[in-house]
C-alpha cells in the first residue's frame, strides 16, 4: 500500500544537489539573484492589469490594491525564503514540499505551479501582441487585424470577433526555440533588460508626475452603483488586490537559481525580499501615476489595451519618444518574464520526472544542447494553445489562484516544519511563527475568495485532474514509493 506522505530526506536532498551542481559555477551575489528576481517579477501584470483593476475593480484607488497584494506576497515570501535557506537547492515549492510535507503535497504544488509559471507565460505572451500592435501602429502605421491578435472569446467595441491571438502564439515558440537552444550568458542579457525595464518605470513615474490631474482621484474611491461585489467601491479593492497580484508573481524564480548561487543561505532570503521589496515601492507610485494622469473610465474603452503607451500619447504631449521607448522596452520585458517563467515550468517538471511523478519525456535532455527540448516543445503546445484562444483576463486570474494556493501550502509548510524538524539550521528564520505564516495564509486566501466562484471551480478542475494522474501514473512511478530513494535514504 502506497505511502502518499513519505517524505525525502532533506540531507540527501541537499548532497543531491551538491552532485549534481559539479558543473553549475556559483557565480551570482546578491545582486545578481535580485536583478533575477526584478526580471521575472515586472512584466504584464504592472503593463497591463494595473489599467484592468483601474477600470473594473479599483478606480483611481488601485494603489491600495497594490498595498493589499503587496503584503500578501511578503508575507509568504518570508516564508519562502526560510524554506530557500534551509533547503538551498534549485527547485522551488515543489522540492521544498517533498522533503517536508510529503509526496502527496509535493505533487500538488508541483502540478499547481504549471499555473504559475506556465499559464503565466501565456498572459504574458497576450499582453505582448497588445504591445506589438501598438508599436506597428505607432511606427508604421499598420496594426494585426483585431481577428487575427484576439481569442475567440473577444470581440472588438465596433463588433468585431477574435479569432486567434497569432503574435501570442509566435513569442511562445520562439521563445521556446530559444530555451531548447540553450540560454547561457542569460545572466548578463537579464540584467540589461531590468535595468531598462526600471529605468522606463522610473521614467514614467518621473515624467508622468506633473501630468496628474488631481480632478482624476475625485472621487479616490468611486461607489459601486451596481451592487456586484467587488466593482468598484471598498469590495473593488479587494477585487483589485486579486487582479494586480499578477505583478508580483516571480519573485520565487529566484529560488531555482539557488545552485548557481555565491552563498545561497545568506542571499536567496534577501534576494526574494529585496526584489519583492523594490517592486512593491515602484509599482504603488507607479499605479499612482497612471491612475491620475487619465480618468478610470477611459480604461474600460480607448485606453483598454495597450494602456500605458496610450496614456502617454494621449496626455504627455511632446512624450512620444518615451512612448515609443516604453513600448519597446516592455516588449523585451514580456519576453524575459515569459522565458523565466517557461524555464521555471521546464525546471519544475524536470525534477518531478526526475522523481518518478510525471513521465521521463519531461526530463530527456538533447543530445547537443543538454536542454529538456521535448519538455520544452509539450509545453510549448499547452501554453501556446492558451494564448492563442483564451482571454488574457481569464488566463490571469487562473494564474493569481493556482499561485496563491501555492503561497498557502508554502506559508502551511512553515508551521508544519517547526513542529516535526525543529531542529533543521535554518540560516533565515521566518519571524513571528506562527502569526506571519498564518497572516499570509489569511490574506492569501481572502484574496483567492475575491476571484470569485468561476476560479475556483477551474482551479478545483484543475487539481482533480492532477489528483486523477497522480492515482494512476505518479503513485505507481514514485522513485520514493518504489524504494529507489529509500534504499539510498536507508545506505545514507
Ligand atoms: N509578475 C509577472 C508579470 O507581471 C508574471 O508579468
Amino acid at each position: 500500500m502506497a505511502n502518499i506522505w513519505l517524505k525525502k530526506n532533506i540531507h540527501q536532498l541537499v548532497d543531491e544537489a551538491s552532485d549534481n551542481g559539479k558543473g553549475l559555477k556559483r557565480t551570482i551575489g546578491t545582486l545578481g539573484l535580485i536583478s533575477l528576481g526584478i526580471g521575472a517579477i515586472i512584466g504584464a501584470g504592472l503593463f497591463t492589469s494595473t489599467a484592468e483593476a483601474i477600470a473594473n475593480h479599483t478606480g483611481p484607488a488601485v494603489s491600495i490594491s497594490f498595498i493589499i497584494a503587496g503584503i500578501g506576497c511578503a508575507l509568504a515570501g518570508l516564508c519562502y525564503a526560510e524554506f530557500a535557506s534551509m533547503i538551498p537547492i534549485a527547485g522551488s515549492a515543489y522540492t521544498y514540499a517533498y522533503a517536508t510535507m510529503g509526496e502527496c503535497i509535493a505533487w500538488i504544488i508541483g502540478w499547481d505551479l504549471v499555473l504559475e509559471y506556465g499559464v503565466a507565460s501565456a498572459k504574458v505572451a497576450t499582453s505582448w501582441s497588445e504591445y506589438l500592435n501598438r508599436l506597428l501602429n505607432n511606427v508604421f502605421h499598420f496594426q494585426i487585424p483585431y481577428e487575427l491578435s484576439h481569442s475567440p472569446f473577444q470581440a472588438s467595441a465596433d463588433g468585431v470577433q477574435g479569432i486567434i491571438n497569432l503574435p501570442a502564439l509566435l513569442i511562445i515558440l520562439l521563445l521556446s526555440l530559444v530555451l531548447i537552444r540553450g540560454v547561457k550568458g542569460s545572466s548578463l542579457v537579464n540584467s540589461i533588460i531590468v535595468i531598462i525595464k526600471v529605468g522606463i518605470v522610473l521614467l514614467f513615474i518621473g515624467f508622468g508626475w506633473s501630468y496628474i490631474n488631481p480632478a482624476n482621484y475625485d472621487p479616490y474611491i468611486p461607489a459601486n452603483t451596481t451592487g456586484v461585489s467587488g466593482e468598484l467601491g471598498w469590495t473593488g479593492l479587494l477585487a483589485g488586490a486579486g487582479v494586480v497580484f499578477f505583478a508580483f508573481i516571480g519573485f520565487d524564480a529566484v529560488s531555482t537559481a539557488a545552485q548557481e548561487a555565491k552563498n545561497p543561505q545568506r542571499d536567496m532570503p534577501k534576494g526574494i525580499l529585496l526584489s519583492l521589496s523594490i517592486c512593491v515601492v515602484l509599482y504603488i507610485l507607479f499605479a499612482h501615476v497612471l491612475a491620475g494622469v487619465a480618468n478610470y473610465t477611459e480604461f474600460r474603452t480607448v485606453g483598454q489595451e495597450a494602456s500605458i503607451t496610450y496614456v502617454i500619447d494621449t496626455y504627455m504631449k511632446g512624450y512620444g519618444w518615451l512612448s515609443t521607448l516604453v513600448t519597446v522596452a516592455i516588449l523585451a520585458g514580456f519576453s524575459s518574464v515569459i522565458l523565466v517563467m517557461l524555464m521555471g515550468q521546464s525546471r519544475v517538471f524536470f525534477s518531478m520526472s526526475k522523481d518518478g511523478l510525471v513521465p521521463g519525456i519531461f526530463s530527456q535532455l538533447h543530445a547537443r544542447f543538454k536542454t529538456p527540448w521535448k519538455s520544452n516543445l509539450l509545453f510549448f503546445v499547452f501554453v501556446g494553445i492558451i494564448a492563442a484562444f483564451v482571454p488574457a483576463s481569464i488566463i490571469s486570474d487562473m494564474t493569481v489562484i493556482g499561485t496563491l494556493f501555492a503561497f498557502v501550502l508554502v506559508c502551511l509548510g512553515i508551521i508544519v516544519l517547526r513542529k516535526t524538524d525543529p531542529s533543521i539550521p535554518r540560516p533565515f528564520r521566518t519571524p513571528w511563527v506562527p502569526v506571519v505564516p498564518i497572516l499570509g495564509i489569511l490574506v492569501c486566501t481572502g484574496l483567492m475568495y475575491s476571484l470569485g466562484p468561476a476560479n475556483w471551480l477551474r482551479l478545483i478542475i484543475w487539481l482533480a485532474i492532477g489528483a486523477v494522474i497522480y492515482v494512476f501514473y505518479g503513485i505507481k512511478n514514485s522513485r520514493l514509493q518504489k524504494g529507489t530513494v529509500k534504499k539510498q535514504l536507508q545506505q545514507y
